[in-house]
Order: structure tokens, then C-alpha cells, then sequence
């Protein structure tokens, strides 16, 4: 290591005794992970913080401001911010003007969460792994403490990224393969994988992990919308076709992959006729808080977005909108009953009450009672058993129009 406030001394050994007791109380961290999580110092991965201080706002904290502040958050079991906007302006403005307004690009994920990730996919000593979503290079660090650099692919989106985790890496004597590129195209260059574990979320699985798994290898990823979302564990079949798995008991979320469309892209549209529906409904819209129902909310709504507008007599609606333009607004309570006017090629509305519908018939489900059989360009939605398919298939990742 090279300065001072990155060395790996009894300071930052203790704050990481501390965090790996904690990991192991919790029952994240598992004997077989523990050695790696113990010897890689997660300190050395993530110089500059970015601490949430509410709405958009963050606050920078570099490792030479106030080290022990720095080494307190850094080996919390939180997650860390360390990149906003996707470039390093931010950082500069950030210490400029004491905080600055972002959206996190990169953080570094929670360990616990990493720890059970890793633990679930079942990675085992000959193991070839790839990940998609590099970032600070931490993660990768813990595998290839517990495989060797040489069964390690990791590939991220932004370059400077993974220049960066390069560097990192090869500090502590590390060279695994790092790709900077697209993710949803995996990497066929070192295919097949025995596991594929991905730290960003996207709404389906990209066609080209499943191809680049070896048959009966798994994959791990947090499969997502903007409503709701999950972590699957699948495998793929040992005829080499297709997959399966289930959605896992615990939960978790994690940044969108970069390179979807975005809010700023969608228009919304009127009916054919230039005109929009008008109705009831008794479906309250603070059911879409309920994580359970939120999960299949955003299976049959698919890419809508929730957000909410004032009217000028004060009342706030409760509104989606679709990538397709297709969007809802639901009226505040009058005694028991919503007004709802719906707009565009889908009716929003319509499509959460039979979601809601479907969940009330079935005792009210979390996600981990559903998995997804994967065959071809199908993605579908089975509830407890691939023999009881639900009406929806994973989203495709949004087009605007
Ligand atoms: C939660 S962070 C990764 C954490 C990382 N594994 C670590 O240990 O620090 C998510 C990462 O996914 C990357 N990412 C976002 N979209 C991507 C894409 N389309 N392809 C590959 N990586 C992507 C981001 O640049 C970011 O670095």
C-alpha cells in the first residue's frame, strides 16, 4: 500500500475485526468466506466516500479528511457511495462547495450482502466466476482471495472504474481479467462459467449469462423494476437448455445497470382517440408500499414508475407512467372509492387491481414464493412450482416508443 491513511495497520484491522464479528453474528458470513472477508482490506478499495446527508445531497469523505471517521464508515455494514453521476466531477465539486447533488453510480455492496450472495451461489474452490458490475473492485478481491485472480472475469460499464479497481487489485497482488464494457453481453472471451454473480440490477435476465454458464452452473442476480424486485438464484439445466431457480428468502436491490432508458425519455400518451379513461377503484395506492405486492406490481406493470402531483386545491394523486407513455392517476380517497383516469396503450390501473387480485387469492406471497423458468426468449413467472405459472414473464428492458 502506498500512503499512509491506506496502510493496513492495527487501526484499520480493528475496525475490521469489528465488522467481520458483526457479519458473523448476523449469520451473513459463513466459516468458508470468512478468511477472504478477514484478509482483503476493504479500506484500500474506496479512498473517496460520498455520505447521504438526504434528498439528492451528499457530503465527501476522503480517507486523509478524518481517518477514523473515514475507517467507521468504510467498515460499517452499510453500503458505500463512491461515485455519483458517473464521472469524478462530482468528487471535485463536492469538496469544493462541502456537498453536491447526485445520483450514485457505483457504491460498494453492503458485505453482509455479499457474503450470502456468495454463499448462496454455492462459489467453490475451481470455480470459474465472472461478475458484471466491477465497481471498486472489492468484491472481487474477496474472490479471488478464495479462487485465485486466474478464475476471475469481472466487467463494468465505465472504464475509469475499472482502470481503477486495477490498480487496486494488483496492489494486494491480484491480476484477475477486468473488462470494461456492457454487462448484459457477459464475456464470452473466458465462457463457459461455473457461476456468474451480478451487482447491478436489471428487470430480466440477459440471454447471454445463461449461454455463458456451463450446464448445472448458477447465477446470482438482482432481477428489478422501478416498483419492485428481487434477488433470483438460478441454474441452468444440465441438457445445457435453458434455466430455473427461485427467488431468494432474503431481500436485496442494487443500482440499476447504466444504459436504460430514462425517465426524461417518456411522453404520455392520450387513448386512439386522443381521449383517456375515467373510473373507480377500492384499490388503495399505499398498497404498492407493501413490499410483498409491490414485487408483483412491478411483474404486471412491468417498467411503470410511481410518482405523485399535487392538485391546486392541495390533493395529491398517486400516478404511474409506463416508458411506452401509457400512465395512471389515482384520486385520493372518497369514502372507500378512487377516481382513476388511465391513459395510453396500457391501463396501469387495471393491469395492479389483477395483480392484486391474483396475490389475495394466493394468501398474499412475498417473492420467495415464486421462481422463473427460463427456456428460449421465455422468462416466465411461476408461483412455489414451475407447474403453476403466474399470467407474467420478466420485463423486458423498457423501449420508449
Ligand atoms: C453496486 S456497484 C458494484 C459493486 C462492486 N461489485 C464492488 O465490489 O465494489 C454497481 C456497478 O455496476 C456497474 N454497472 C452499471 N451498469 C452496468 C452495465 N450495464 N454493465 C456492467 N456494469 C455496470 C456500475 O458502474 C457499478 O460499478
Amino acid at each position: 500500500m502506498t500512503s499512509a491513511d491506506m496502510t493496513d495497520d492495527a487501526t484499520a484491522r480493528r475496525f475490521r475485526d469489528s465488522l467481520i464479528r458483526q457479519m458473523t453474528d448476523d449469520r451473513y458470513l459463513s466459516p468458508k468466506w470468512r478468511p477472504a472477508f478477514e484478509r482483503v482490506p476493504r479500506h484500500w478499495f474506496m479512498p473517496r466516500l460520498f455520505l447521504f446527508t438526504g434528498g439528492d445531497r451528499y457530503t465527501p469523505l476522503g480517507s486523509r479528511a478524518d481517518r477514523d471517521k473515514w475507517l467507521s464508515h468504510v467498515y460499517d455494514s452499510d453500503m458505500c457511495v463512491t461515485q455519483l453521476n458517473g464521472d469524478d466531477t462530482a468528487w471535485d465539486t463536492a469538496i469544493a462547495q462541502g456537498s453536491v447533488r447526485g445520483l450514485p453510480t457505483c457504491s460498494s455492496t453492503e458485505p453482509g450482502l455479499m457474503a450470502w450472495m456468495l454463499d448462496d451461489l454455492g462459489v467453490t474452490a475451481g470455480h470459474r466466476v465472472l461478475e458484471i458490475g466491477t465497481g471498486t473492485g472489492y468484491n472481487a478481491a474477496i474472490l479471488c482471495e478464495h479462487l485465485g485472480a486466474a478464475s476471475i472475469t469481472s466487467i463494468d460499464v465505465d472504464a475509469a472504474l475499472v482502470a481503477e479497481a486495477r490498480t487496486r487489485l494488483a496492489g494486494l497482488g491480484h491480476c484477475p481479467l477486468l473488462v470494461a464494457g456492457d454487462g448484459r453481453d457477459g464475456y464470452p472471451g473466458n465462457a463457459p462459467y461455473d457461476r456468474i454473480i451480478a451487482t447491478c440490477s436489471l428487470p430480466r435476465v440477459p440471454a447471454a449469462w445463461i449461454e455463458q454458464l456451463r450446464p448445472g452452473g448458477q447465477m446470482i442476480m438482482n432481477v428489478s423494476g422501478l416498483l419492485g424486485g428481487a434477488m433470483l438464484l438460478l441454474r441452468k439445466n444440465d441438457s445445457g437448455d435453458g434455466a430455473q431457480g427461485r427467488f431468494t428468502k432474503r431481500w436485496a436491490g442494487f443500482l440499476p445497470a447504466r444504459g436504460a432508458p430514462g425517465v426524461a425519455d417518456i411522453t404520455p400518451r392520450d387513448t386512439e382517440d386522443g381521449r383517456y379513461d375515467t373510473g373507480m377503484t377500492t384499490l388503495a395506492p399505499d398498497v404498492l408500499n407493501t413490499p410483498a405486492f409491490a414485487f408483483l406490481a412491478w411483474l404486471a406493470t412491468q417498467d411503470a414508475r410511481l410518482y405523485w402531483a399535487d392538485l391546486d386545491d392541495g390533493r395529491r394523486l398517486t400516478c404511474l407512467i409506463g416508458l411506452d407513455g401509457s400512465w395512471c392517476e389515482i384520486y385520493p380517497d372518497d369514502g372507500g372509492k378512487r377516481q382513476v383516469d388511465q391513459g395510453g396503450p396500457r391501463r396501469l390501473w387495471h393491469l395492479t387491481e389483477q395483480a392484486h387480485t391474483f396475490w389475495a387469492e394466493h394468501q398474499h406471497p412475498d417473492w420467495s414464493h415464486f421462481g422463473v423458468s427460463m427456456q428460449g426468449d421465455d422468462q416466465r413467472v411461476w408461483l412455489e412450482h414451475p407447474a403453476q405459472p403466474t399470467p407474467w414473464q420478466l420485463p423486458r428492458e423498457g423501449q420508449t416508443r
